[in-house]
């Protein structure tokens, strides 16, 4: 099967399990080459040679979840937790604005619906200073009356993993209080509320099988996100995955350009999962047809806290006061950076 074809006409009518299944598989570089540079193309004709940038704010590294990947998970006691108070996310977010970010993603565990309150009261004050900015958040799930309040408060944009969209791989990764169809009924209640939201998985998390991958791209191409977060499985050490074999670049590009290829208008970052487990693995994303990197705006001094995974990149280009080295980095292959906002647009008419 060496005639799969790059066009639109073919990702909107052809694409199927079968074809899905031999690009994630096939051992033909050249074919793999054309699918990174068909994507490519696809979101340089929408997009330009440009990358939005959203500067992330990790709130809190507190959750009352207990993933097996996650180094941040409720069993893991020796993180030193840390939550910030409101000023010192606005004052993350000042000096954001100053660098010239628009979109801030305030990121973090899942907490309680007694911090409800907090979060909408907190996205109100930064709605309230900074009309001209996106606010994202991607903070877990919560109860529709939650995300509405949030949305109410002036946020626009929700990130929500599947993790996988195979009930029983999810069940592998996740204790029993935590279902996928309660995840699926949480990205539903966000699009109905009317956020831009995003979803994805992780690229080699243990037990994942080609199948799986292909129910996940099959998903995205059914639920049509605005926004797509793909990244390697980098193992923590002190989780119940410690041990296991981080996801591969190649893998991951290649699911990005098939994910560019399903989803022209999508937003894609090249995520800093696959930055941490290579040196150029921004680049590769970016080349491959991913069109966004999310900076970290938190407190220098919290950063190492908010270790999801080991060697988590958090210095350098993936830094927001490291943005002149993003900026040489993306310079090395043509690209700039676009500072406003971008929003999702659908070029369907
Ligand atoms: N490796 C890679 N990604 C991880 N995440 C959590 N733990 C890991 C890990 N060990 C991802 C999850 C989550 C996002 C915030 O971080 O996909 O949704």
């Amino acid at each position: 099967m060496t005639d799969v074809s790059f066009t639109p006409e073919f990702w909107h009518a052809g694409v199927d399990t079968e074809v899905l299944r031999h690009l994630l598989l096939t051992d033909d570089t050249a074919l793999v080459d054309r699918l990174r540079s068909a994507a490519r193309e696809v979101a340089v004709a929408r997009f330009g040679r440009r990358v939005f940038v959203r500067g992330l704010v990790e709130i809190s590294n507190v959750c009352r979840n207990d993933c097996f990947y996650c180094g941040i998970r409720r069993s893991n006691t020796h993180v030193e937790r840390y939550t910030l108070s409101a000023d010192q996310v606005l004052a993350a977010c000042a000096r954001g604005y100053e660098l010239g970010f628009r979109t801030f993603v305030l990121q973090g565990g899942e907490w309680g619906a007694e911090r409800d309150k907090w979060i909408a009261d907190t996205v109100a004050q930064i709605r309230n200073r900074y009309p001209d900015c996106a606010i994202t958040l991607s903070l877990g799930e919560h109860s529709r009356e939650a995300y509405a309040a949030f949305r109410q408060a002036g946020a626009d944009r929700y990130l929500l993993r599947h993790e996988t969209r195979n009930p029983d791989h999810y069940r592998s990764l996740h204790p029993d209080s935590l279902s996928l169809d309660h995840r699926l009924q949480c990205l539903c209640w966000l699009k109905e509320l009317g956020y831009q939201v995003g979803t994805g998985m992780m690229v080699g998390s243990p037990g994942q099988t080609v199948d799986h991958l292909v129910e996940d791209l099959l998903f995205l191409r059914d639920f049509q996100p605005h926004m797509v977060g793909i990244g390697p499985f980098v193992p923590h050490h002190d989780t119940p995955l410690a041990g296991s074999p981080a996801g591969s670049v190649d893998l991951t590009t290649r699911i990005y350009a098939i994910v560019r290829l399903m989803l022209p208008d999508a937003l894609i970052p090249s995520t800093t999962a696959l930055a941490t487990i290579s040196p150029n693995g921004r680049l590769q994303g970016l080349l491959a047809g991913t069109n966004v990197v999310m900076p970290n705006l938190s407190p220098t001094d919290r950063r190492d806290q908010y270790a999801l995974y080991d060697g988590k990149a958090n210095s350098g280009a993936e830094a927001a006061e490291g943005i002149a080295a993003l900026k040489a980095e993306l310079d090395t292959i043509g690209y700039t950076i676009d500072w406003s906002r971008g929003d999702y647009q659908s070029s369907k008419l």
